[in-house]
């Protein structure tokens, strides 16, 4: 990671948070929320095709193809998860999958954690680099825009899918819905406000 940034990025530009750090935090938990958060992410990848590049015909085919390639990788990734996360689930009692559910909304939070991060750091090096000086209202306006979209793209997109709806739905029972759903609220409002300028 460090190298393909000195390498490949400008200067300034910066990968944070430390990998080892976010997947020794992702290991710590139990093997139910992981399983649904890879679900979830093999979801989301796919969403991210269907609707951002399958159909846009102004891309180079080319760079279609590489995208239509792997998501019907990510079509074989997301079918072998479901089926290891509803063997995973049909091992867990109650209590045990309550437990679980924490762990799920730990981690829902761990993403977010690190949408958080990358946002600031990505609207920081815009800022930067867009050739003038900005307002601070156009700051903030470029980080909620950046917070907006990642939070969008790494959770919202997933979260909102029908087919990962209906996983979670079948394995979860009303109340661990409930916590899980309040825990997403505040991430899945968008932040950016946009003003109105007065008419006179
Ligand atoms: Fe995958």
């Amino acid at each position: 990671m460090e190298l393909l940034a000195s390498a490949d990025m400008p200067a300034g530009y910066r990968f944070l948070p430390d990998a080892d750090d976010v997947a020794s935090f992702v290991l710590g938990k139990s093997t139910w929320s992981i399983l649904a958060l890879t679900c979830h992410i093999e979801i989301f990848s796919q969403v991210h095709y269907r609707q951002s590049i399958e159909a846009d015909d102004s891309l180079s085919p080319l760079f279609k193809d590489v995208f239509m390639y792997h998501w019907k990788e990510e079509s074989q990734h997301a079918i072998i998860n479901e089926l290891e996360w509803m063997r995973e689930d049909a091992k867990l009692g109650k209590p045990e999958r309550d437990a679980a559910v924490d762990d799920l909304i730990a981690l829902a939070a761990g993403v977010d954690g690190l949408v958080q991060i990358r946002a600031k750091e990505d609207a920081g090096y815009i800022c930067e680099h867009v050739g003038r000086t900005l307002l601070h209202a156009e700051i903030a306006d470029v980080q909620a825009a950046m917070l907006d979209a990642y939070r969008w793209q790494y959770i919202v997109s997933g979260v909102e899918e029908p087919r990962f709806r209906s996983l979670l739905g079948s394995v979860i029972d009303e109340e661990q819905g409930k916590r899980i759903f309040d825990a997403l609220t505040p991430i899945m409002k968008p932040t950016l406000q946009r003003q109105t300028l007065p008419l006179v």
